[in-house]
């Protein structure tokens, strides 16, 4: 059986780090809009050249154009057997849209999973990252990151309570070691798969 996972999660929470252990283990792709955004910048596209300013204020790119690059990357062949969604949807517009392109296919997002961590860990994690990098990320610079925190608490937190309503949410304490946090992780998912363990 597909599954298609959402991560949510405030920035630093650990969503790439802990989705790149969950791919491996449910094998299924790993679609982050972090990722295509900062990929589309670095290479120079049209995309690339309209989101920079967003990301490098912390701020979020608007819904039309996260909404198009997921949809075209869903369409690939490999998302047939499910997928991992890091850090899309954000918004409740992008939730909308998310959930009528699935329904139009016959498909539905099976889990949420809220990864939660307290703000001064957010903070240190996020500044920690942008000391240890060569060439840290533009949005890592500590005037980016309130910005940041404050836009997943009004844009984001509330797709929570959207999603509640369904019974697919869970919640998973995203203190501790990576390794910590994953058998978390590892735990709420096979709780939720029809057939238990991988
Ligand atoms: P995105 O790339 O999604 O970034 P983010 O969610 O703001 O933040 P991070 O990726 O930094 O956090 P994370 O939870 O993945 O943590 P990580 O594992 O990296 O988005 C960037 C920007 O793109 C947005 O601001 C917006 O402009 C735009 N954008 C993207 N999607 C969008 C959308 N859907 N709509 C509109 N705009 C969008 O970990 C962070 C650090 O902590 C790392 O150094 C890691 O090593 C460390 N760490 C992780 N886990 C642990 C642990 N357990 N213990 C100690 N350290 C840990
Ligand atoms: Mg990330």
């Amino acid at each position: 059986m597909p599954m298609r996972i959402v991560f949510i999660g405030p920035p630093g929470a650990g969503k790439g780090t802990q989705s790149v252990r969950l791919v491996k283990y449910l094998d299924v792709p790993h679609l982050s809009t972090g990722d295509m955004l900062r990929d589309a910048i670095s290479e120079g596209t049209t995309l690339g050249k309209l989101v920079k300013s967003y990301m490098d204020h912390g701020s979020l790119v608007p819904d039309p154009l996260v909404v198009g690059i997921v949809g075209e990357r869903l369409e690939h062949r490999d998302c047939r057997k499910g997928c991992m969604l890091d850090g899309f949807p954000r918004t409740i517009g992008q939730a909308q849209a998310l959930d009528q392109y699935l329904l139009d296919r016959g498909e539905k997002i099976d889990v949420v999973l809220e990864l939660q961590v307290p703000e001064e860990i957010l903070h240190d994690r996020l500044l920690e990252r942008a000391k240890k990098m060569v060439e840290p990320r533009s949005d890592d610079r500590p005037e980016a990151i309130p910005r940041r925190l404050s836009l997943f608490r009004s844009q984001t937190e509330p797709l929570i309570s959207y999603y509640s309503k369904r019974d697919i949410c869970r919640h998973v304490d995203g203190v501790g070691t990576p390794d910590e946090v994953f058998a978390r992780i590892r735990e709420c998912v096979d709780s939720m798969r029809p057939g238990g363990k991988v």
